[in-house]
């Protein structure tokens, strides 16, 4: 039996897992690591925890595979937007990792806005003009840390997302190479080109000698140095995560889509072989590239994104900021035992609004009690509020690609609450369906990487290893969803603005 390790590098915590040629989690392997909130607002890793904890993971299962010579190959897929940058020399980082959560930037992003450059910037990266973006943080360290500017036009520091990080340290600085899904979040990535864009690296002022080289999210990537794994391993996939999870997910269509519900929500929708541009305030994204067999060339992805700020981090915060519940699995139960919301609304907008408002200064409002309104109707509501998040998110997604969507794919930690899902279901009047396996981010990544090394043959290989755990029906009339989202769009006009 042949398999396929697969590193995913997450925003908390670094996680290896071995697949079969099955498609199933062999062994897995996860270490979380330190997070730095030096100011409001500001999000910081340390570049060396991330590799040492992705390091101290891969090597585990390494170590506990029966036969470490039947790995064929490694994966790679990462948080996105993260930027670090090293000292090519030395290959210590020259300051923190910026991470994608991190606002620091927020000023120049609002500056460069009032300038008038969102149009050339959506045209030409397919991303709004936002502190999420690896541009404006990767300008910020060339400013801030000493000497850092003149070293980067000397070609002395190199830049990385996560995935280029960890590449470079696999292979002992060999390679300092990113693919283009994760190029594609840097704001200095032309979608259309497919290359590092002149008039971007100007805008943002950034020196091409610190980018790394754009390969495809498939083939033979890069080779491990021997003595970091104790055996020489070709790279064959490097991928962001989101995108990786919408492989995984056997998105492989045009009009497939999948939610993730991590802390946040990203929905992903595979709009085939061109960028479409949101007119709703979406971003436009590249999926992946692959060998294309027919062609003998390389086929592009593109894919319509949206992120909800607070998805499963609203069930975090019933449970650390109101403590109503001990554990997330206690909110099903808690907000089954009431059979409606009671007209309660909560509008999640603790940190703002994401897609499709991007109104950083909405706040968190709940709406609509009275004397009878319990813990177990705001639970509930809570609930409902992430499904009629990802409802407005995936509406504008329909109206972008012009598309009527047929069914959701779902997965990530809240996917396990069966009560969202069907709330869920309702709520957009399409089935929601959920894979057996959820651990949808590494697998997708190992079957990009498997689908290089020739351990499947083709995408329909894939698409037959995908297995529903559960279906979710819609139940609710027309009229019923139009109300409840009617009412719903209320409360969230009321929290918008709110702290301007
Ligand atoms: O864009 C950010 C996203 O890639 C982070 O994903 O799963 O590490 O929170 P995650």
């Amino acid at each position: 039996m042949k398999y396929i390790l697969a590193l995913d590098q997450g925003t908390t915590s670094s996680r290896a897992i071995l697949f079969d040629a099955n498609g199933s989690l062999v062994d897995s392997a996860q270490r979380e690591y330190a997070q730095h909130f030096p100011q409001p607002g500001w999000v910081e890793h340390d570049g060396r925890d991330i590799w040492t904890s992705q390091l101290e993971v891969a090597q585990t299962l390494i170590n506990r595979c029966p036969d470490p010579g039947s790995i064929a190959a490694l994966a790679i897929t990462n948080q996105r937007e993260t930027t670090v940058v090293w000292d090519r020399l030395t290959g210590e980082p020259v300051g923190p990792a910026i991470v994608w959560q991190d606002r620091r930037t927020a000023d120049q992003c609002a500056a460069m806005r009032q300038e008038g450059l969102t149009d050339l910037i959506q045209t030409k990266t397919g991303l709004v003009l936002d502190a999420y973006f690896s541009g404006t943080k990767l300008a910020w360290l060339l400013d801030n840390i000493e000497g850092a500017r003149f070293r980067a036009e000397r070609g002395e520091l190199a830049f990385g997302t996560v995935d280029t990080w960890l590449v470079w340290n696999l292979t002992r600085g060999a390679s300092h190479i990113t693919d283009v899904s994760n190029a594609s979040r840097t704001l200095l990535f032309n979608l259309h080109t497919l290359d590092w864009d002149d008039d971007l690296l100007r805008l943002f002022n950034i020196p091409r000698a610190i980018l790394p080289k754009v390969v495809p999210s498939a083939g033979q990537l890069a080779q491990t140095n021997p003595s970091v794994l104790g055996r020489s391993l070709p790279i064959a996939a490097m991928i962001g995560d989101q995108q990786a999870a919408t492989f995984g997910q056997g998105c492989f269509q045009p009009g497939m889509a999948k939610n993730t519900y991590g802390t946040g929500c990203f929905m992903l929708l595979n709009t085939g072989s061109e960028p479409i541009a949101s007119g709703h305030h979406l971003l436009t994204t590249i999926g992946w590239q692959r060998p294309d067999v027919s062609s003998a060339g390389l086929h592009t992805t593109y894919c319509l994104e949206a992120s909800v700020f607070m998805g499963g981090a609203t069930i975090q915060w019933l449970r650390d900021g109101l403590n109503i519940i001990q554990t997330a699995a206690e909110v099903e139960p808690l907000a089954l035992s009431v059979p409606d919301v009671g007209d309660t609304y909560l509008v999640p907008a603790f940190t703002g609004l994401g897609a499709p408002h991007w109104d950083g200064h909405a706040r968190g409002t709940l709406i609509g009690m009275t004397r009878g309104t319990s813990k177990a109707h705001i639970a509930r509501a809570a609930l409902e509020a992430i499904a009629l998040q990802v409802a407005d998110v995936f509406e504008a997604m329909e109206k972008d690609a012009g598309l009527t969507l047929t069914e959701l794919r779902v997965d990530g930690g809240a996917s396990k609450n069966n009560l969202l899902l069907q709330m869920q279901a309702d709520i957009l009047g399409i089935p929601v369906t959920r894979p057996k396996i959820v651990e949808t981010t590494a697998l997708g990544a190992a079957y990009l990487s498997g689908l290089a090394v020739g351990l499947w043959s083709s995408t329909s290989d894939i698409s037959a290893l995908w297995q529903e755990d559960k279906r979710f029906e819609p139940q609710w009339s027309d009229a019923q969803r139009k109300t409840k989202r009617a009412r719903w769009h209320q409360a969230v006009e009321r929290a918008k603005s709110w702290s301007e």
